[in-house]
């Protein structure tokens, strides 16, 4: 639990309200540590406190709340559910254009708030205690928005239903979904975490030409070769040389270059790098506030983009299920993403190791 962006989180013993109309409880069975967790934790964003951290968790359903049918909703208790961090609202501009991952409006952004402005978890003295995105999966159970869980095929392994729901759909779905890369076209990725090393596989998914992995560490370039990089580049200290070896490895500049990890500086780069028609794809997420620039002219003359993408577009409903799927077939090794299991009490490790750049992605499992 966090008590507020910006302090140290604890393990602490709260009290669960039952799920009301549209809710379910689910038993949580892993959770994986993300960086969006760190830039809350590290008060990077502005968020409400106190809050159970984590939006990166599987667990089965335990408890329906009234009105939730088991029969078309397939949330019978036992189930194996995904759990997803936006809910559209159905309702807002984005939500009526098909876009649903974009919505502002979600109800997932109250954070466990009803709209009474009721949370279902509290402390032991009576305070409130919030869900991040409504789902806070960093706890041994939670009451979520049934929408919000997605039942996943049988035999998924639940960490991996975990990762499907953050760092699986935001790196794959930006490459498949988002800018929809087609077969044979260049792929840089920068920033080779759990969501860039995913997005390496949704450029493999697709049959991408030269798949270039980039990453300081490199340790994390030999796990992106085994995950279909064509090419790996050591980013040193000089930009213009991390450039002009992604260059020189896909002929002149990569049709798509990916930013995975949400720095000015290696965003700058994947607008520096892209040649004439090529699109920067934006994943990796700033400090609130901060910008980047680039140079106009060479931009706007050659015709480049850049694109944001959200939750790699997803559509949890349709698109967890389906990655899933593509895990069983082993065409999608979510489980190398895995680096290490830990307990609750080992959050703060596993931010400590994030913040260092230090192995892939930390799972609590309860
Ligand atoms: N757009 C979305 O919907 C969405 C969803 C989830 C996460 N994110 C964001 O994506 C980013 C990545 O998340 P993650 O969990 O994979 O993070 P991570 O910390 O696991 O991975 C970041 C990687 O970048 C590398 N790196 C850091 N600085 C570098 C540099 N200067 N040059 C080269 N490599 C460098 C690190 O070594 C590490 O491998 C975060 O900003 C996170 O908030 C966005
Ligand atoms: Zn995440
Ligand atoms: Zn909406």
């Amino acid at each position: 639990m966090l008590p507020r962006p910006g302090v140290p989180s604890a393990v602490e013993e709260l009290t669960l309200d039952p799920p009301a109309a549209g809710e379910i409880r689910v038993r949580m069975l892993a959770s994986g540590v993300c960086h969006s967790d760190l830039h809350v934790r590290d008060g990077e964003w502005q968020r409400p406190g106190p809050v159970v951290m984590g939006h990166e968790g599987a667990g089965v359903v335990e408890a329906l709340g009234p009105g939730v049918d088991a029969a078309t909703t397939g949330l019978e208790p036992g189930r194996l559910v995904a759990l997803a961090w936006v809910v559209p609202c159905g309702a807002c501009r984005s939500c009526r254009a098909g876009r649903s991952w974009e919505c502002p409006d979600s109800p997932s952004f109250r954070h466990g708030r009803d709209a009474a402005g009721r949370t279902r978890a509290r402390r032991a003295d009576g305070t409130d205690v919030l869900a991040y995105l409504s789902i806070g999966t960093m706890a041994d159970a939670q009451v979520v928005p049934a929408a919000a869980a997605i039942p996943m095929p049988a035999g998924t392994p639940p960490a991996v239903a975990a990762l499907i729901g953050c760092c699986v759909a935001t790196g794959v779905g930006a490459v498949t979904k988002t800018a929809a890369v087609p077969a044979g076209a260049s792929v840089a990725v920068i920033g080779l975490g759990g969501v860039g090393l995913s997005a390496v596989m949704g450029a493999r998914l697709v049959d991408a030409g030269r798949i270039v992995a980039v990453d300081r560490v490199a340790a994390k370039l030999d796990l992106a070769a085994e995950l279909g990089a064509t090419d790996l580049v050591l980013a040193g200290p000089d930009p213009v040389v991390t450039a002009d070896a992604i260059r020189t490895a896909t002929d002149g500049g990569p049709d798509f270059a990916v930013e995975a990890i949400g720095r000015p500086a290696t965003v700058e780069l994947a607008l520096e790098v892209l040649p004439v028609g090529g699109t920067a794809v934006l994943v990796g997420m700033t400090p609130q506030g901060e910008r980047a620039g680039f140079d106009v002219y060479r931009f706007v003359d050659g015709g480049r983009r850049i694109v944001g993408s959200n939750y790699g577009s997803a559509v949890a409903a349709v698109d967890f299920p389906r990655y899933a799927a593509l895990h069983l077939e082993g065409r999608l090794p979510v489980e190398r993403l895995i680096d290490r299991r830990i307990g609750l009490d080992d959050v703060e490790g596993a931010f400590d190791r994030l913040r260092r750049g230090e192995g892939l992605r930390s799972i609590v499992t309860f």
